[in-house]
């Protein structure tokens, strides 16, 4: 028994001890998070709230508790909470503080990605393209405007937190929160004003005060107490930059995203799981799937050229049902994970390496806790590797985890799991009654049409309300033109720096293009028909959500931007760039606010056999009862070209089903490094064809289908399917 005074100097340890844990109960270092004083090797997954339905998440969120996660991370979307200055939206799909009491009630915790730049494949990266017009203002950079905006938004966020007692030290769920996003790369490109931002975040970020670690990942050169965190298809090699960092993970790529043009991208379970294996046998304490629920892009949420369903092969489908045997096979590897815990927290390896690409690593605590991870690197080959005295069997490019050093519980290339029922599109509704509403081509000088000084950029105009503008003028044609007699039409080219582009002439579909992710500018070029006096040209610009990702993407031009030329004339080109244009924005359609039912059963629709079919700009409308049941839903559009959907007033979506999937979708093999054009499918056939549309907006009865259909389709093969299993 001691004296008094090693009683007292306890005391003083225990209440210091116990001061520390009320105030900082979630703390690290260089081994794992510690949350109360217990190691954790932490197993998180991505659900961003607005990709899915209130009504799911307490689904979504079972199943990810299921999957053994403990962990749902989200970020946070400014641009969906504050569409306009000071107009907030915090309800529905935009329900955070509901959303993490949600994850809290299941007994999981959250990291708060807030950004408030986001990328995420979201349109404009999470913030707000108001934002870009407030004056002097510059994107992600050691500005004013930008900072004073930002520290708002970022403010707004934590209080609301704070006074919902959602951080950890206060009983809530939240044990960690991101600041910006992947801003290494733009740091190390623009320099010195990358520095000072990042010195600028990180002060008002910590004086927020919000008791859990920051993070801020992707970048290398985070000050302290910022944890830098590594995003990627692997990060065994990954490094913390500061010694007492644990080894996190904030992003394991499960699969991809598809943009509009582009195959289906897919990531082998085999390659993610073995991935993870060598990340938590490298030091690796954290790691997080990016998705785990990858979900939807309802309205006109996506970014740049992403399709509406954001699936990202994730382990659970865009409609919420588990993407097997993805999701059973990586269950099973968090339990073998779990199962190795206090051996692997305890301990650092030892590493032998038993043959050629065999390689062992054993973790051993002191109170005898053995675990063993034995790894074949041989991208072609099976192996025996023998160790204490055991074979064991390894297919090529797997690793295989023994949480008692004996027995193998699980391979992460021998999927154990029996592969339960496939999901499937069933029908549910074949066909629809339809009506139709043709919208109207303008002309220079129509009522809603201003002049303009050259040609405008197109967000500038539209401040993103709509992804429509048209670009309308007249070209007065001299019945002398040679062309007029030898009817070789001249040639209309048109520069656009993108999207897509509808060219009308003297209301005449002359013909549509688009660009693609990698390349939004497209050239408009064709003979036109044009005749002596006055002819209209009306050019459509469309964007397909606007850019998430790049140094200063906010300064990226969309719409028509010239030049535009016309060839073939007796003068020989005409310069069509500088003479008087006029523009429009957005369509009649939205202007009488058909996608709304209070809208759509204003308009006049024609019916029955006068119903406009494959004519471009045509608004559809039916009304329907709910399918039976309570599988999730989609739309068959596959008869459709391009434009959007609603459902009783909830936006489902674009559709661009006439855009074909492109690339190279031969047979991948799951060994060997993964990159995101490894493995595709679906070439030839329309990027997207289904459009999941939640079952919690529909009505039993009387629900009102409205699609506005640009480039002209078939209406009458829209079918509704359900998802299941079966
Ligand atoms: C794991 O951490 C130990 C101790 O810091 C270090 O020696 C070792 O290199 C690390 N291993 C990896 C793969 O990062
Ligand atoms: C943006 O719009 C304003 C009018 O609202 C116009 O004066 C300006 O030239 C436009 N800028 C560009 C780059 O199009
Ligand atoms: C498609 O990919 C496979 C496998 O990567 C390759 O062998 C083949 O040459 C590619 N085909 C084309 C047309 O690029």
């Amino acid at each position: 028994m001691g004296s008094v005074w090693e009683m007292l100097v306890s005391l003083i340890v225990f209440l210091s001890v116990a001061c520390v844990s009320v105030r900082a109960t979630v703390t690290y270092d260089e081994k794992s998070f510690m949350i109360n004083g217990v190691r954790k090797i932490l197993v998180s997954g991505s659900i961003h709230y607005p990709r899915s339905t209130p009504e799911m998440w307490p689904q979504l969120i079972q199943k990810a508790k299921e999957g053994g996660l403990d962990i749902v991370e989200t970020y946070v979307f400014w641009n969906g909470h504050e569409p306009s200055p000071g107009k907030f939206n915090y309800e529905g799909r935009f329900d955070l503080v509901k959303f993490i009491k949600l994850v809290q009630q299941a007994g999981l915790y959250v990291h708060l990605r807030i950004g408030p730049y986001v990328c995420a494949e979201w349109n404009y990266g999470g913030l707000p393209v108001w934002l870009k017009y407030v004056p002097g203002m510059e994107f992600r950079t050691d500005n004013q405007p930008f900072e004073l905006a930002m520290k708002g938004f970022v403010e707004s966020i934590v209080y609301m937190m704070k006074s919902e007692k959602l951080f950890e030290p206060q009983g809530g769920p939240i044990i960690m929160a991101q600041i910006e996003n992947e801003y290494g790369p733009v740091e190390w490109e623009i320099g010195a004003p990358g520095v000072a931002y990042t010195a600028w975040f990180t002060k008002m970020a910590v004086a927020l005060d919000i008791g859990v670690p920051w993070i801020m990942c992707k970048q290398e050169t985070a000050p302290a107490p910022m944890i830098d965190a590594c995003n990627g298809f692997y990060c065994d090699g990954f490094k913390p930059s500061k010694p007492n960092e644990p080894k996190m993970w904030t992003e394991v790529w499960s699969g991809w995203y598809t943009p509009f043009g582009g195959p289906l991208p897919y990531r082998p379970v085999e390659d993610l799981a073995f991935s993870i294996a060598k990340f938590v046998q490298s030091n690796g304490t954290f790691f997080n799937y990016y998705m785990y629920h990858g979900g939807t892009n309802f309205g006109r949420s996506s970014g740049l050229f992403v399709t509406t369903s954001y699936d990202f092969d994730a382990p659970l489908d865009e409609y919420g049902l588990p993407n097997e045997p993805k999701w059973g096979h990586l269950t099973d590897l968090h339990s073998a994970i779990k199962k190795s815990e206090e051996a692997l927290l305890s301990s650092y390896p030892t590493i032998t390496w038993p043959g050629n690409n065999q390689e062992v690593r054993v973790f051993k605590s002191d109170s005898g806790a053995c675990a063993a991870f034995l790894a074949n690197y041989d991208t072609a080959d099976w192996t025996k590797l023998t160790f204490q005295n055991f074979p064991y069997d390894l297919p090529p490019w797997s690793i295989s985890i023994l949480p008692d050093c004996k027995t193998e519980v699980y391979n992460t290339a021998k999927i154990k799991r029996k592969i339960g029922p496939t999901r499937k599109m069933r029908p549910a509704i074949s066909t629809f009654s339809w009506q139709s509403y043709n919208d109207h081509i303008p002309s220079a000088g129509d009522q809603d049409t201003y002049p303009m000084q050259g040609l405008w950029e197109q967000v500038n105009v539209t401040r993103d309300y709509s992804d429509y503008l048209w670009y309308l003028t007249e070209v007065d044609i001299d019945p002398n033109e040679g062309f007029l007699k030898s009817g070789k039409w001249p040639q209309l080219t048109v520069m656009s720096a993108g999207h897509a582009l509808n060219v009308y002439v003297n209301g005449q579909l002359s013909g549509n293009v688009y660009g693609t992710l990698e390349k939004p500018q497209l050239t408009f070029t064709s003979n036109v028909n044009l005749k002596a006096g006055i002819n209209k040209i009306a050019l459509l610009s469309v964007s397909v959500g606007l850019a998430n990702v790049g140094v200063h993407y906010e300064k990226w031009n969309v719409g028509v931007l010239g030049p535009i030329t016309l060839d073939g004339l007796n003068e020989g080109t005409r310069d069509l760039t500088k003479q008087s244009w006029s523009f429009k924005v957005g369509l009649i359609g939205e202007r009488l606010k058909l996608d709304t039912t209070a809208g759509s059963s204003a308009a006049q629709w024609a019916q029955g056999s006068q119903v406009s079919l494959k004519q471009p700009l045509t608004w559809y409308k039916t009304t329907f009862d709910a399918p039976d049941g309570n599988d999730p839903l989609g739309l068959d559009m596959y008869s459709m070209g391009k434009g959007e959907m609603w459902i009783n007033d909830q936006g489902i979506g674009r559709h661009w089903p006439g855009n074909t999937a492109k690339g190279n979708c031969s047979n991948c093999n799951y060994a060997g490094i993964f990159a995101e054009k490894k493995c595709l499918g679906n070439c030839g056939e329309p990027s997207q064809r289904w459009y999941h549309v939640p079952r919690s907006w529909l009505k039993p009865t009387g629900n009102v289908l409205v699609v506005f259909e640009e480039w002209g389709g078939d209406p009458t093969k829209i079918s509704m399917v359900k998802r299941t299993l079966l």
